[in-house]
């Protein structure tokens, strides 16, 4: 039996919807509380609990109650909806982190992963296979949470020995679950109405090139740093983490060999003030060296299984009709 009982907070949204599922297959259902601040779903799978991240007492009653002892903190506020809600991206994005580092400051928990992302960077970083350590200057609410986010977590771990580990997302992209505000969320929903409509209005210009991932992958190198050995986790801010980078045309292009008929315009909005700030191709070679990072999917090989498994389910769903 697994001796470890892990709580994921904010898990039935993009992530956690699948990481959830991911875990319970290695931990064993009982031993992973899925909880959010609704109740869904998920609770008819296992254990759930309805949390605010943001009540410290709450939190604290959880995780004492279910003798948790690892928390993968995935609530937070997206890059689009923070630009709306500035101060409660940053209270929450923050304070959230706060509650989680300090339960293992004080020993409760003994482990923490806490999901960075490539918005960290800011339009005088390098874009091209940017390096780990460069210039951070990001300018979205988002952005600067997560940058303010990665040196808490080192200090923490620094100062007060926490076991903290934590990952630059690109933009994530899976057929199991919707994006929850970001401004990568297109190359999501551009899969959906290319099955449901045979075309889409793509918020970002043509050429936008963004760093991307396809959700398999992610929960790879997720767990794989979770499960690493203490001392290969090196780097207790935030690894670099890659898969491959396309623009709206590129995806387009992919999708057309499954959807021949698909077509798409574009009208850029808000978002693409913050698609341009961000670089275009991420350098994950300190990942790969300190516990073995490596991505199976490219653009072709995740658009191929998307188209696969959206199709599965639109049969199955007018089968079940
Ligand atoms: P999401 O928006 O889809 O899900 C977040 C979940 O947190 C939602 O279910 C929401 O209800 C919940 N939540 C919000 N406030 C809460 C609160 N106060 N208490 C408890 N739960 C709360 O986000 P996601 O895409 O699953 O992202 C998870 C994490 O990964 C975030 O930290 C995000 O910044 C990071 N990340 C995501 C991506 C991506 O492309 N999805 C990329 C980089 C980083
Ligand atoms: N996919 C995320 C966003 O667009 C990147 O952190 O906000």
């Amino acid at each position: 039996m697994s001796k470890d009982k892990i709580l994921v907070i904010g898990s039935s949204g993009q992530i956690g919807t699948e990481l959830v599922h991911s875990l319970r297959a290695i931990y064993g259902v009982e031993n992973v509380i899925a909880s959010d601040l609704k109740l869904t779903d998920q609770a008819k799978e296992g254990p759930f609990e309805v949390i605010d991240v943001m009540n410290t007492t709450q939190v604290h009653e959880i995780v004492k109650r279910h003798g948790v002892t690892q928390v993968y903190l995935l609530a937070a506020l997206l890059s689009a909806t923070a630009e709306k809600m500035p101060k409660l991206g940053w209270d929450l994005n923050m304070q959230g982190l706060f509650n989680v580092l300090d339960l293992a400051k004080e020993k409760i928990i003994e482990r923490v992963y806490w999901p960075s992302s490539i918005a960290v960077f800011g339009p005088n970083t390098p874009r091209q296979n940017t390096p780990q350590y460069t210039i951070m200057e990001p300018s979205t609410v988002y952005g600067i949470s997560k940058q303010a986010g990665e040196r808490w977590c080192e200090y923490y771990f620094k100062k007060f020995n926490v076991d903290v580990r934590s990952l630059r997302y690109p933009g994530l992209i899976g057929w199991q679950s919707a994006p929850g505000g970001g401004t990568t969320d297109y190359a999501v929903h551009i899969f959906h109405e290319a099955l449901k409509t045979g075309t889409y209005e793509c918020f970002l210009s043509e050429d936008t090139i963004l760093p991307m991932m396809y959700m398999p992958d992610a929960l790879k190198a997720t767990i794989g740093i979770m499960q690493a050995d203490a001392d290969k986790v090196k780097i207790r801010s935030s690894y670099n983490l890659a898969g491959f980078s396309f623009s709206p045309k590129d995806i387009a292009e992919e999708i057309k060999k499954h959807v021949p008929e698909f077509t798409i315009t574009f009208k850029p909005d808000s978002r693409q003030q913050i698609a341009d700030s961000w670089p275009q191709s991420i350098d994950a070679s300190e990942a790969a060296k300190d516990w073995g990072w490596k991505p199976d999917f490219d653009l072709k090989q995740m658009t191929d299984d998307m188209m696969m498994n959206l199709k599965r389910i639109k049969k199955e769903t007018l089968i079940g009709s």
